[in-house]
């Protein structure tokens, strides 16, 4: 069967700053790696800082049309309110990098890390996190505005709450949940804000309206067995975690499109009716058949498709803005990518509006507290002489990529 995909959608792959850059040293993370005890610290990541222009040779030798990327706050302002023009000049060189090889950028202003600084002062738990933001963002469109249309003010907002501020897994290692939703209103305020300054901004100065949004993860939840327990958890977890952020920008009125990012399925299997396990507990016992990746996540392109659907009465464009697999083994890389391209098509075929479809990564990179070993990337990267190797997964994708078509 050939599957035909429509004309002007974004094809590509997407990384962080912190992943791939190297030598992030004004951020939280960074002072954390040093601290933790990781078996492995981000150090010189990729060394995309300086490779930048050789990674998008290779995203265009792949026919990447769109890249999605990360700037990184600790680099545009490494002290509080000194802003650095050599880091601000650096992502103008990036996005214009892009756009000399045909390559609509897609900015992220926040991914999971934060200045040194900022994080001393409270992080997010802050009051004063918002206006913090908000003054980098005005510095930072103010630099890039002219060269960027789609912005994506924060990553995974629920994520990085889940992992910093309820598991206590990620900097500041905290576990409270009156903190967490402290962090989480003021997230949401710091995108309602920023979303809002960006299209000031970009009205004032008579340009074309920007596109900006969130990278929501999404997760299919599915419960174990069908018990009522676990059906309400089940129910309880895809609203909370899915779907009520986004409608609660909705509601402001800030979104111009909907980000998602989906990699997996989340079994359901909870002991109590305790009101913050039926939230937040996953199954433990591994009930789960499915074919894993390489750190464990179940492997469910179904899902993709059942919030997909879902997201349709918000009549809104969606794109994807991650998608992923880390494997050893590259041939479950193209049935990962194929087999959701075929979900995608099929959502499409249901009047789903979607836009683009963007990899989880171009690279290999560092992946958070699990370090190099999960090797997500089209491209491989050799971490002693950060020589890359296009995989031939990439090879297969970028097909897709040239001629819109999955056959
Ligand atoms: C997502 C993150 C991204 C990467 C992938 C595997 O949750 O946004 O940085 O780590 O997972």
């Amino acid at each position: 069967m050939i599957m035909k995909f429509p004309e002007n959608f974004f094809w590509g792959a997407s990384t962080a700053a912190h992943q791939v850059e190297g030598a992030n040293t004004f951020s939280d993370w960074w002072q954390w790696e040093q601290e933790a005890g990781l078996k492995d610290v981000s150090g010189e990541a990729c060394r995309h800082y300086s490779l930048f222009n050789e990674d998008f040779d290779i995203a265009r030798s792949l026919h990447h049309n769109a890249h999605r990327f990360s700037v990184e706050w600790s680099r545009i302002e490494p002290w509080e309110g000194q802003f650095s023009a050599a880091a601000l000049a650096h992502y103008k060189n990036v996005i214009s990098a892009l756009r000399t090889r045909g390559i609509e950028p897609l900015v992220t202003l926040h991914h999971f890390t934060n200045p040194l600084w900022f994080a001393s002062r409270g992080g997010w738990e802050s009051k004063k996190s918002v206006d913090y933001f908000l003054r980098y963002v005005e510095k930072t469109v103010e630099a890039l505005g002219q060269t960027v249309q789609y912005w994506i003010t924060i990553n995974e907002p629920l994520v990085y709450i889940h992992q910093s501020y309820i598991l206590g897994l990620w900097p500041p290692q905290k576990k409270s949940l009156s903190v967490a939703n402290t962090v989480k209103r003021n997230l949401l305020t710091a995108h309602v804000k920023a979303y809002r300054y960006i299209h000031d901004w970009y009205r004032e100065r008579n340009l074309a309206s920007p596109l900006v949004s969130i990278a929501k993860n999404m997760q299919a939840f599915e419960p174990c067995g069908s018990s009522f327990r676990n059906k309400t958890s089940t129910f309880l977890k895809d609203y909370f975690f899915n779907f009520h952020f986004i409608e609660q920008l909705l509601c402001r009125k800030s979104l111009d499109f909907i980000g998602v990012n989906y990699y997996t399925r989340g079994l359901v299997d909870v002991d109590s009716w305790d009101l913050k396990g039926l939230l937040l507990n996953v199954c433990t016992k591994g009930h789960s058949t499915l074919k894993k990746n390489f750190m464990g996540w179940d492997i469910y392109p179904a899902g993709l498709y059942a919030l997909l659907m879902k997201l349709k009465k918000y009549k809104m464009p969606v794109y994807i803005l991650e998608n992923g697999i880390c494997t050893a083994d590259d041939n479950e890389r193209w049935e990962y990518i194929r087999a959701h391209l075929e979900k995608i098509h099929a959502a499409l075929g249901q009047g789903v509006d979607i836009r683009g479809y963007m990899y989880w990564s171009l690279m290999d990179n560092f992946e958070w507290d699990k370090g190099f070993a999960p090797r997500f990337g089209l491209v491989d990267v050799n971490y002693d002489t950060y020589e890359r190797i296009v995989r031939k997964s990439a090879l297969k994708f970028a097909r897709v990529c040239q001629t819109g078509i999955l056959e």
